[in-house]
This record gives C-alpha cells, sequence and structure tokens, in this order.
C-alpha cells in the first residue's frame, strides 16, 4: 500500500486562490474515464487525510459529505462533523495519524487530498510516497501552495487529460 497526495494545480504551483476558490477549476474539461482522472484514483483508496480548509471548503461547497472511507481532517478547533460521516479531527503527530489510517484502510492506499503543507508534513515523516498533480492551464499568481518542501521526485507517468498536464511522481527519501 502506498500514500498519495493527489490534487489539481494551476501551473504555477497553487491548488486554490488566495480566497480559496476553486472556480478556475472546477470549470475545466476534463474525461472522468481518462487518464489519472478521479474516479479510478478514488477506488483504490481505503483512507483519507485533509487539512482543515480543504474541509471546510468541501463543507461550504458541497451539500452532503461524499466519502464513504475514513478520513482524518488535521486541525487545532473543534469544527462540526456533518452526521453520518466517518470523520476524525486531529492535531496528533502525522506517524500516529498515518498509522491509525493504515490499520483503517484494510490494505488500501492512503490518500492526502490537500493542503499542500500537510502534504509536505507527511513527506517530512518520510510518509508520502507519490505526488499525483493535475495542471490545469491556468495561473493564479498567489494562493494555496502545491508543495511546499524542497522534495526529490521521480516522474514516473506523464498523460494528457483534456484540459490537463498530469503527472505522477515518486518521492525520493533520502
Ligand atoms: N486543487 C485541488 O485539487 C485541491 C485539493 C485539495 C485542497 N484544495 C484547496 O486548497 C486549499 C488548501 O488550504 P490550506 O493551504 O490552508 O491547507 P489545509 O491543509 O487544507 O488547511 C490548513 C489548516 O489545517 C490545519 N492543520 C494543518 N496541519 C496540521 C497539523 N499537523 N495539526 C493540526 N492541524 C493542522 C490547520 O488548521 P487549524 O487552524 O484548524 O488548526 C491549518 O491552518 C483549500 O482551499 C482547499 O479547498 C484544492
Amino acid at each position: 500500500m502506498a500514500t498519495h497526495y493527489y490534487t489539481a494545480s494551476s501551473l504555477d504551483g497553487f491548488i486554490a486562490t488566495t480566497e480559496h476558490s476553486l472556480d478556475w477549476l472546477l470549470k475545466q474539461d476534463i474525461d472522468l474515464e481518462g487518464p489519472m482522472a478521479y474516479p479510478g484514483f478514488i477506488e483504490g483508496i481505503g483512507a483519507l487525510a485533509m487539512g482543515a480548509s480543504t474541509y471546510e471548503w468541501l463543507r461550504r461547497n458541497e451539500d452532503e459529505w461524499g466519502y464513504t472511507k475514513p478520513t482524518w481532517v488535521f486541525t487545532h478547533r473543534e469544527l462540526p462533523i456533518p452526521s453520518g460521516a466517518h470523520v476524525t479531527l486531529t492535531a496528533d503527530p502525522i506517524a500516529d495519524v498515518h498509522s491509525a489510517m493504515t490499520a483503517a484502510a484494510g490494505g488500501e492506499d492512503l490518500w492526502v487530498v490537500g493542503g499542500g503543507d500537510l502534504a509536505g508534513q507527511f513527506a517530512e515523516a518520510g510518509l508520502l510516497d507519490e505526488v499525483w498533480v493535475q495542471y490545469a492551464p491556468v495561473t493564479l499568481g498567489a494562493g494555496a501552495p502545491l508543495l511546499p518542501r524542497g522534495l526529490e521526485l521521480e516522474l514516473l507517468e506523464v498523460a494528457r487529460n483534456r484540459n490537463f498536464m498530469c503527472g505522477r511522481y515518486r518521492v525520493i527519501r533520502e
């Protein structure tokens, strides 16, 4: 099993605007049956981790909680959890949460949804295996960063999916 950071990004390396908008992304054309698209990716995922801003974006923009797999939300606050959602709020060390996710995932892979700093924290802990990025044909100039760390990556796969240039990378551990 592996831990993936799977996300879309602007060409200049931002995953949301400074106001946490994804309008620039949601208007893009993608083939959901095509290479590196979300439905194929999520099939192999057994547990998710995300930061508080990402969780709050989902709560603001989606009517219902869309994930059936257990999800850990990193926060120092008591955020409301939708009824029936398998969500755990945590500020525990990354390694402890990763162990709990692994135990819950039943042999399936783990997904670090974002943001970029949280993915960086997993990488720092030596617990990030792959980075998948779908680059949209947009520059934002500023915003939430894709992955604000210095990491060495090996390019494993590239593809075009309609508007997106997609790359899958392996995190090279020292
Ligand atoms: N383009 C895409 O496909 C994509 C994918 C994912 C996310 N996004 C968007 O990108 C933006 C990301 O926002 P962001 O950069 O602010 O990142 P984020 O990881 O979503 O949220 C950061 C917050 O998470 C909490 N946090 C992070 N690490 C923690 C730790 N170790 N322990 C406890 N709490 C921790 C803190 O919240 P507290 O203040 O509550 O402690 C921190 O302020 C969001 O707008 C999201 O919707 C886009």
